[in-house]
Protein backbone atom coordinates (compact mmCIF):
# COMPACT_ATOMS: atom_id res chain seq x y z
CA UNK A 1 0.00 0.00 0.00
CA UNK A 2 1.23 3.52 -0.81
CA UNK A 3 1.41 6.17 1.34
CA UNK A 4 -1.07 8.19 -0.07
CA UNK A 5 -3.02 5.28 0.13
CA UNK A 6 -3.20 4.72 3.87
CA UNK A 7 -4.04 8.40 4.40
CA UNK A 8 -6.76 7.84 2.09
CA UNK A 9 -7.93 5.24 3.70
CA UNK A 10 -7.22 6.69 7.51
CA UNK A 11 -9.40 9.42 6.11
CA UNK A 12 -12.12 7.21 5.28
CA UNK A 13 -12.13 5.34 8.18
CA UNK A 14 -12.46 8.84 10.50
CA UNK A 15 -14.89 10.26 8.37
CA UNK A 16 -17.16 7.14 8.47
CA UNK A 17 -16.26 7.55 12.57
CA UNK A 18 -17.37 10.99 12.45
CA UNK A 19 -20.37 10.52 10.33
CA UNK A 20 -21.23 7.58 12.36
CA UNK A 21 -21.09 9.68 15.72
CA UNK A 22 -23.62 12.43 13.76
CA UNK A 23 -25.96 9.60 13.36
CA UNK A 24 -26.05 8.47 16.72
CA UNK A 25 -26.38 11.88 18.32
CA UNK A 26 -29.42 12.17 16.04
CA UNK A 27 -30.91 8.96 16.81
CA UNK A 28 -30.69 9.81 20.52
CA UNK A 29 -32.39 12.65 20.05
CA UNK A 30 -35.13 10.89 17.68
CA UNK A 31 -35.44 8.51 21.06
CA UNK A 32 -36.39 11.29 22.81
CA UNK A 33 -38.62 12.61 20.36
CA UNK A 34 -36.55 15.77 20.36
CA UNK A 35 -34.78 15.38 16.73
CA UNK A 36 -35.66 18.89 15.11
CA UNK A 37 -36.53 18.86 11.49
CA UNK A 38 -36.48 21.59 8.71
CA UNK A 39 -40.58 21.69 7.96
CA UNK A 40 -42.19 23.40 5.00
CA UNK A 41 -45.87 24.38 5.73
CA UNK A 42 -48.59 22.41 3.89
CA UNK A 43 -50.04 25.34 1.97
CA UNK A 44 -53.13 24.31 3.67
CA UNK A 45 -51.79 25.02 7.35
CA UNK A 46 -53.74 27.69 9.09
CA UNK A 47 -50.13 28.75 11.23
CA UNK A 48 -50.20 29.59 14.46
CA UNK A 49 -46.64 29.57 14.87
CA UNK A 50 -45.42 32.61 13.30
CA UNK A 51 -43.85 35.87 14.78
CA UNK A 52 -45.48 38.40 11.90
CA UNK A 53 -47.79 39.26 15.22
CA UNK A 54 -49.57 42.36 13.03
CA UNK A 55 -49.61 40.64 9.42
CA UNK A 56 -46.78 43.59 8.34
CA UNK A 57 -45.59 41.41 5.85
CA UNK A 58 -48.23 40.92 3.97
CA UNK A 59 -49.09 44.57 4.65
CA UNK A 60 -49.73 46.58 1.44
CA UNK A 61 -49.21 49.69 3.72
CA UNK A 62 -46.12 48.23 4.73
CA UNK A 63 -45.19 47.15 1.13
CA UNK A 64 -46.12 50.29 -0.48
CA UNK A 65 -43.44 52.02 1.61
CA UNK A 66 -40.83 49.73 1.30
CA UNK A 67 -40.79 49.80 -2.24
CA UNK A 68 -41.07 53.54 -2.45
CA UNK A 69 -37.19 53.71 -0.31
CA UNK A 70 -36.26 51.20 -2.86
CA UNK A 71 -37.56 53.04 -6.13
CA UNK A 72 -36.42 56.38 -4.82
CA UNK A 73 -32.66 55.95 -4.58
CA UNK A 74 -30.39 56.87 -8.00
CA UNK A 75 -30.08 53.66 -9.88
CA UNK A 76 -26.23 52.91 -9.42
CA UNK A 77 -27.78 53.05 -5.48
CA UNK A 78 -25.23 50.12 -4.12
CA UNK A 79 -28.32 47.54 -2.65
CA UNK A 80 -25.48 45.48 -0.75
CA UNK A 81 -23.70 46.95 2.21
CA UNK A 82 -19.95 46.15 0.57
CA UNK A 83 -18.39 45.22 4.19
CA UNK A 84 -18.59 45.13 8.05
CA UNK A 85 -19.80 48.33 9.43
CA UNK A 86 -16.32 49.41 10.44
CA UNK A 87 -15.11 49.20 6.75
CA UNK A 88 -17.18 50.16 3.99
CA UNK A 89 -20.17 48.59 5.19
CA UNK A 90 -21.18 51.57 6.72
CA UNK A 91 -23.79 54.16 5.68
CA UNK A 92 -25.26 57.22 6.14
CA UNK A 93 -28.67 55.44 5.67
CA UNK A 94 -27.61 53.17 8.45
CA UNK A 95 -26.87 55.69 11.03
CA UNK A 96 -29.76 58.05 9.73
CA UNK A 97 -31.96 54.72 10.99
CA UNK A 98 -30.85 54.26 13.99
CA UNK A 99 -30.76 58.18 15.01
CA UNK A 100 -34.64 57.27 13.88
CA UNK A 101 -34.80 53.62 16.00
CA UNK A 102 -32.95 55.94 19.12
CA UNK A 103 -35.63 58.56 18.90
CA UNK A 104 -38.90 56.60 18.49
CA UNK A 105 -37.92 54.38 21.99
CA UNK A 106 -36.51 57.49 23.68
CA UNK A 107 -33.07 55.94 23.87
CA UNK A 108 -29.79 58.12 23.84
CA UNK A 109 -28.47 55.80 20.39
CA UNK A 110 -28.82 52.76 19.00
CA UNK A 111 -26.77 50.43 17.12
CA UNK A 112 -27.70 47.94 14.25
CA UNK A 113 -26.67 44.30 14.31
CA UNK A 114 -27.56 42.17 11.90
CA UNK A 115 -30.11 39.79 14.01
CA UNK A 116 -31.08 39.49 17.63
CA UNK A 117 -28.74 36.32 18.02
CA UNK A 118 -26.40 38.58 16.93
CA UNK A 119 -26.86 41.38 18.79
CA UNK A 120 -27.28 39.17 22.27
CA UNK A 121 -23.96 37.62 21.68
CA UNK A 122 -21.95 40.64 20.53
CA UNK A 123 -23.33 42.73 23.93
CA UNK A 124 -23.60 40.11 26.02
CA UNK A 125 -19.94 38.34 25.43
CA UNK A 126 -18.34 42.21 25.78
CA UNK A 127 -19.93 44.51 27.94
CA UNK A 128 -19.37 42.57 31.76
CA UNK A 129 -16.37 43.14 32.85
CA UNK A 130 -13.73 40.63 33.92
CA UNK A 131 -15.61 38.95 37.21
CA UNK A 132 -18.70 41.27 36.59
CA UNK A 133 -21.78 39.07 38.18
CA UNK A 134 -24.52 38.01 35.64
CA UNK A 135 -27.83 37.14 37.21
CA UNK A 136 -30.42 36.09 34.25
CA UNK A 137 -33.88 35.04 34.19
CA UNK A 138 -34.36 31.16 34.09
CA UNK A 139 -36.18 31.35 30.56
CA UNK A 140 -33.69 33.79 28.60
CA UNK A 141 -33.32 33.08 25.00
CA UNK A 142 -30.52 31.01 23.72
CA UNK A 143 -28.86 33.99 22.27
CA UNK A 144 -28.34 35.51 25.15
CA UNK A 145 -27.00 31.99 26.64
CA UNK A 146 -24.28 32.07 23.78
CA UNK A 147 -23.40 35.62 24.91
CA UNK A 148 -22.96 34.77 28.50
CA UNK A 149 -20.74 31.84 27.32
CA UNK A 150 -18.20 33.64 25.61
CA UNK A 151 -18.01 36.44 28.11
CA UNK A 152 -15.35 37.23 30.75
CA UNK A 153 -17.86 37.50 33.17
CA UNK A 154 -17.47 35.50 36.73
CA UNK A 155 -20.19 33.95 38.56
CA UNK A 156 -23.56 33.64 36.09
CA UNK A 157 -26.67 33.24 38.41
CA UNK A 158 -30.27 31.65 36.97
CA UNK A 159 -32.93 32.90 38.79
CA UNK A 160 -36.35 31.63 38.74
CA UNK A 161 -39.01 32.99 35.85
CA UNK A 162 -40.77 36.28 36.12
CA UNK A 163 -39.84 35.97 39.73
CA UNK A 164 -38.94 39.32 42.11
CA UNK A 165 -38.12 36.68 44.84
CA UNK A 166 -36.33 34.38 42.86
CA UNK A 167 -33.83 37.62 42.14
CA UNK A 168 -34.01 39.02 45.48
CA UNK A 169 -32.73 35.58 46.96
CA UNK A 170 -29.96 35.25 43.89
CA UNK A 171 -28.71 38.38 44.48
CA UNK A 172 -28.58 38.28 48.36
CA UNK A 173 -26.63 35.08 48.25
CA UNK A 174 -24.48 36.99 45.86
CA UNK A 175 -24.44 39.98 48.29
CA UNK A 176 -23.66 37.58 51.11
CA UNK A 177 -20.10 35.94 49.45
CA UNK A 178 -18.99 39.03 47.52
CA UNK A 179 -18.46 42.29 49.29
CA UNK A 180 -17.61 43.83 46.45
CA UNK A 181 -21.40 43.94 45.34
CA UNK A 182 -22.76 45.42 48.04
CA UNK A 183 -20.20 48.25 47.97
CA UNK A 184 -21.11 48.43 44.67
CA UNK A 185 -17.69 48.02 42.95
CA UNK A 186 -18.58 44.82 41.14
CA UNK A 187 -20.80 45.45 38.30
CA UNK A 188 -24.14 42.98 38.74
CA UNK A 189 -26.32 42.67 35.21
CA UNK A 190 -29.91 41.58 35.41
CA UNK A 191 -30.87 39.92 32.18
CA UNK A 192 -34.40 39.70 31.23
CA UNK A 193 -36.50 39.27 28.40
CA UNK A 194 -40.21 41.64 28.05
CA UNK A 195 -42.26 39.06 26.77
CA UNK A 196 -41.09 35.49 26.96
CA UNK A 197 -40.82 33.65 23.76
CA UNK A 198 -42.03 30.41 25.18
CA UNK A 199 -44.40 30.74 27.89
CA UNK A 200 -45.14 34.71 26.87
CA UNK A 201 -45.90 35.44 30.15
CA UNK A 202 -44.64 39.63 30.68
CA UNK A 203 -41.69 40.08 33.09
CA UNK A 204 -42.58 42.29 36.40
CA UNK A 205 -40.28 44.95 35.38
CA UNK A 206 -41.38 47.73 37.63
CA UNK A 207 -40.96 44.62 41.05
CA UNK A 208 -37.62 43.93 39.61
CA UNK A 209 -36.26 47.59 39.14
CA UNK A 210 -37.34 47.81 42.97
CA UNK A 211 -35.30 44.49 44.10
CA UNK A 212 -32.02 46.02 42.38
CA UNK A 213 -33.04 49.59 44.24
CA UNK A 214 -33.00 47.70 47.76
CA UNK A 215 -30.34 45.75 47.13
CA UNK A 216 -27.62 47.11 45.01
CA UNK A 217 -28.39 51.41 46.13
CA UNK A 218 -25.38 51.92 44.67
CA UNK A 219 -26.33 51.74 41.72
CA UNK A 220 -24.34 48.79 40.35
CA UNK A 221 -27.42 46.80 39.22
CA UNK A 222 -27.41 46.78 35.17
CA UNK A 223 -30.83 45.69 33.36
CA UNK A 224 -30.53 43.88 29.99
CA UNK A 225 -33.45 43.42 28.42
CA UNK A 226 -34.77 41.82 25.16
CA UNK A 227 -38.22 43.35 23.85
CA UNK A 228 -38.15 40.93 20.81
CA UNK A 229 -41.50 39.87 21.00
CA UNK A 230 -42.90 43.00 22.06
CA UNK A 231 -41.76 45.20 19.71
CA UNK A 232 -44.14 46.41 17.33
CA UNK A 233 -46.67 44.74 19.52
CA UNK A 234 -46.88 46.22 23.01
CA UNK A 235 -46.11 49.70 24.11
CA UNK A 236 -47.28 53.32 23.06
CA UNK A 237 -46.96 52.59 19.00
CA UNK A 238 -45.55 49.41 19.44
CA UNK A 239 -42.48 51.05 20.87
CA UNK A 240 -42.18 47.72 23.54
CA UNK A 241 -43.27 47.15 27.44
CA UNK A 242 -40.35 49.17 28.65
CA UNK A 243 -41.79 52.36 27.25
CA UNK A 244 -45.28 51.58 28.04
CA UNK A 245 -43.99 51.16 32.04
CA UNK A 246 -42.11 54.93 30.91
CA UNK A 247 -39.01 52.98 32.65
CA UNK A 248 -36.57 53.70 29.62
CA UNK A 249 -34.00 55.46 31.84
CA UNK A 250 -33.43 52.56 33.89
CA UNK A 251 -32.77 49.99 31.19
CA UNK A 252 -28.56 49.89 30.55
CA UNK A 253 -29.49 47.86 27.60
CA UNK A 254 -32.58 47.15 25.53
CA UNK A 255 -32.69 44.77 22.31
CA UNK A 256 -35.25 45.58 19.54
CA UNK A 257 -35.34 42.83 17.02
CA UNK A 258 -36.69 42.97 13.74
CA UNK A 259 -37.43 39.90 12.52
CA UNK A 260 -40.53 38.94 14.22
CA UNK A 261 -43.31 41.91 14.13
CA UNK A 262 -41.13 44.09 12.31
CA UNK A 263 -41.46 42.00 9.03
CA UNK A 264 -37.47 42.55 8.23
CA UNK A 265 -34.35 41.36 9.85
CA UNK A 266 -31.59 42.65 12.05
CA UNK A 267 -32.12 43.88 15.71
CA UNK A 268 -30.55 47.68 17.57
CA UNK A 269 -29.11 47.68 21.11
CA UNK A 270 -30.61 50.73 22.61
CA UNK A 271 -27.72 52.24 24.75
CA UNK A 272 -25.94 55.08 26.22
CA UNK A 273 -23.24 56.57 23.94
CA UNK A 274 -20.15 55.26 25.42
CA UNK A 275 -21.72 51.91 25.23
CA UNK A 276 -22.49 52.07 22.10
CA UNK A 277 -19.02 52.86 21.13
CA UNK A 278 -17.70 50.29 23.29
CA UNK A 279 -19.52 47.60 21.04
CA UNK A 280 -18.36 48.97 17.68
CA UNK A 281 -14.78 48.26 19.30
CA UNK A 282 -15.74 45.00 20.98
CA UNK A 283 -18.50 43.19 19.42
CA UNK A 284 -17.21 40.59 17.31
CA UNK A 285 -20.67 40.05 15.55
CA UNK A 286 -20.92 43.49 14.45
CA UNK A 287 -17.04 43.89 13.50
CA UNK A 288 -16.67 40.34 12.02
CA UNK A 289 -19.82 40.20 9.74
CA UNK A 290 -20.73 41.88 6.25
CA UNK A 291 -23.69 44.88 7.42
CA UNK A 292 -26.94 44.79 6.42
CA UNK A 293 -27.60 45.92 2.87
CA UNK A 294 -29.83 48.67 1.56
CA UNK A 295 -32.93 46.05 1.01
CA UNK A 296 -33.41 45.60 4.66
CA UNK A 297 -32.38 48.66 6.50
CA UNK A 298 -35.42 50.02 4.06
CA UNK A 299 -38.04 47.23 5.04
CA UNK A 300 -36.74 48.09 8.61
CA UNK A 301 -37.21 52.12 7.83
CA UNK A 302 -40.47 51.65 6.43
CA UNK A 303 -41.83 49.31 9.64
CA UNK A 304 -40.65 51.96 12.01
CA UNK A 305 -42.42 54.38 9.88
CA UNK A 306 -45.47 52.89 10.13
CA UNK A 307 -45.16 52.40 13.82
CA UNK A 308 -44.07 55.79 14.51
CA UNK A 309 -47.11 57.63 12.20
CA UNK A 310 -49.62 55.29 14.29
CA UNK A 311 -50.55 53.64 11.34
CA UNK A 312 -49.47 49.80 12.87
CA UNK A 313 -52.18 50.63 16.25
CA UNK A 314 -55.07 49.73 14.20
CA UNK A 315 -53.05 46.23 13.35
CA UNK A 316 -51.69 45.93 17.17
CA UNK A 317 -55.95 46.46 18.23
CA UNK A 318 -56.59 43.88 15.28
CA UNK A 319 -54.07 41.12 17.19
CA UNK A 320 -56.13 41.99 20.81
CA UNK A 321 -58.97 40.94 19.03
CA UNK A 322 -57.06 37.70 18.04
CA UNK A 323 -56.06 37.19 21.29
CA UNK A 324 -59.06 37.55 23.26
CA UNK A 325 -60.58 35.03 20.34
CA UNK A 326 -57.94 32.00 20.53
CA UNK A 327 -58.39 32.49 23.94
CA UNK A 328 -61.89 32.10 24.01
CA UNK A 329 -61.91 29.29 21.65
CA UNK A 330 -59.16 27.27 23.39
CA UNK A 331 -60.99 28.02 26.97
CA UNK A 332 -63.82 26.33 25.40
CA UNK A 333 -62.05 23.10 24.11
CA UNK A 334 -60.36 23.11 27.77
CA UNK A 335 -64.05 22.83 29.44
CA UNK A 336 -64.69 19.72 26.43
CA UNK A 337 -61.77 17.95 27.31
CA UNK A 338 -59.72 19.11 30.43
CA UNK A 339 -57.60 16.26 30.93
CA UNK A 340 -55.69 16.99 27.78
CA UNK A 341 -54.22 20.57 28.36
CA UNK A 342 -53.72 23.60 30.63
CA UNK A 343 -53.94 26.57 28.88
CA UNK A 344 -51.31 29.25 30.71
CA UNK A 345 -52.43 32.80 29.27
CA UNK A 346 -51.14 36.23 30.26
CA UNK A 347 -53.65 38.63 29.41
CA UNK A 348 -53.14 40.46 25.99
CA UNK A 349 -49.46 38.20 25.77
CA UNK A 350 -49.87 37.08 21.64
CA UNK A 351 -48.14 34.09 23.08
CA UNK A 352 -50.28 31.08 24.89
CA UNK A 353 -48.42 28.31 26.35
CA UNK A 354 -50.75 25.19 26.60
CA UNK A 355 -49.30 22.20 29.49
CA UNK A 356 -50.20 18.67 29.87
CA UNK A 357 -49.11 16.34 27.01
CA UNK A 358 -52.18 14.59 25.27
CA UNK A 359 -50.96 11.89 23.26
CA UNK A 360 -54.27 12.16 21.24
CA UNK A 361 -57.19 14.17 20.48
CA UNK A 362 -60.33 14.35 18.11
CA UNK A 363 -63.59 15.34 18.57
CA UNK A 364 -66.21 17.81 16.69
CA UNK A 365 -64.36 20.89 17.40
CA UNK A 366 -61.36 19.64 15.22
CA UNK A 367 -61.62 20.29 12.03
CA UNK A 368 -59.21 17.36 10.95
CA UNK A 369 -57.29 20.43 9.58
CA UNK A 370 -53.61 20.50 9.54
CA UNK A 371 -52.36 23.21 11.89
CA UNK A 372 -49.36 24.69 12.44
CA UNK A 373 -48.98 25.60 16.14
CA UNK A 374 -45.55 25.12 17.58
CA UNK A 375 -45.72 28.55 19.86
CA UNK A 376 -49.28 29.04 19.73
CA UNK A 377 -49.24 32.52 18.79
CA UNK A 378 -52.69 34.58 18.30
CA UNK A 379 -51.08 36.11 15.11
CA UNK A 380 -53.08 36.21 11.90
CA UNK A 381 -51.59 33.15 9.63
CA UNK A 382 -48.51 34.66 7.02
CA UNK A 383 -51.22 34.70 4.76
CA UNK A 384 -53.20 36.52 6.17
CA UNK A 385 -56.53 34.21 6.85
CA UNK A 386 -56.78 35.35 10.46
CA UNK A 387 -56.60 33.00 13.30
CA UNK A 388 -57.32 29.75 13.02
CA UNK A 389 -60.51 28.79 15.37
CA UNK A 390 -60.06 24.84 15.26
CA UNK A 391 -57.62 24.26 17.44
CA UNK A 392 -56.17 20.76 17.94
CA UNK A 393 -54.77 19.77 21.29
CA UNK A 394 -51.19 19.32 22.35
CA UNK A 395 -49.06 19.11 25.10
CA UNK A 396 -46.56 21.16 26.76
CA UNK A 397 -44.51 23.57 28.15
CA UNK A 398 -40.70 24.40 27.76
CA UNK A 399 -39.88 23.52 23.90
CA UNK A 400 -41.72 19.84 23.52
CA UNK A 401 -44.89 20.55 22.87
CA UNK A 402 -46.38 18.35 20.09
CA UNK A 403 -49.36 19.44 17.77
CA UNK A 404 -51.61 16.22 16.46
CA UNK A 405 -53.85 16.08 13.49
CA UNK A 406 -57.04 14.46 13.20
CA UNK A 407 -55.30 11.17 12.48
CA UNK A 408 -52.67 11.60 15.37
CA UNK A 409 -50.12 12.29 13.12
CA UNK A 410 -47.24 14.90 14.40
CA UNK A 411 -47.83 17.98 12.58
CA UNK A 412 -45.63 20.72 14.29
CA UNK A 413 -43.12 20.39 17.25
CA UNK A 414 -42.54 23.54 19.54
CA UNK A 415 -39.62 25.31 19.19
CA UNK A 416 -37.25 24.61 21.55
C1 LIG B 1 -36.11 36.68 23.01
C2 LIG B 1 -35.38 36.56 21.71
N1 LIG B 1 -34.23 37.23 21.56
C3 LIG B 1 -33.52 37.14 20.42
C4 LIG B 1 -33.96 36.36 19.37
C5 LIG B 1 -33.14 36.28 18.13
O1 LIG B 1 -33.59 37.23 17.23
P1 LIG B 1 -33.31 37.06 15.67
O2 LIG B 1 -34.32 36.09 15.16
O3 LIG B 1 -33.43 38.42 15.11
O4 LIG B 1 -31.91 36.51 15.55
C6 LIG B 1 -35.15 35.67 19.48
C7 LIG B 1 -35.64 34.84 18.35
O5 LIG B 1 -36.35 33.92 18.46
C8 LIG B 1 -35.88 35.76 20.70
O6 LIG B 1 -37.04 35.09 20.85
Amino acid sequence: MTATQGTLEARTATHKTLVDSLSAALSRREAKSARRRLTVLPRTAVDFSSNDFLSLSTSSAYRERFLALLNNTPPSFPLASGGSRLLDGNSACAEELENFVAAFHQAPTALLFNSGYDANVGALSSIPQPGDVILYDELIHASAHEGMRLSRAGPRKMFAHSSPIGLKEVLQSQIAEDPAVAEGTRNVFILIESIYSMDGDVAPIKEFIAVVDELLPHGNGYFYVDEAHATGVFGPRGAGVVQELGVQDRMFIRVHTFGKALASHGAMVLCGPETRDYLINYARSLIYTTALGFPFLASIRAAYELLSSGETETLQRRLQELIRHLRLRLDGLHTYQSVMFEVDHFPTSPIISLSNIATTTAGESLPGKRIHCPSYHAADDSRGKGTGAGVLACGKHRGRNRWFDADDSVVARSKS
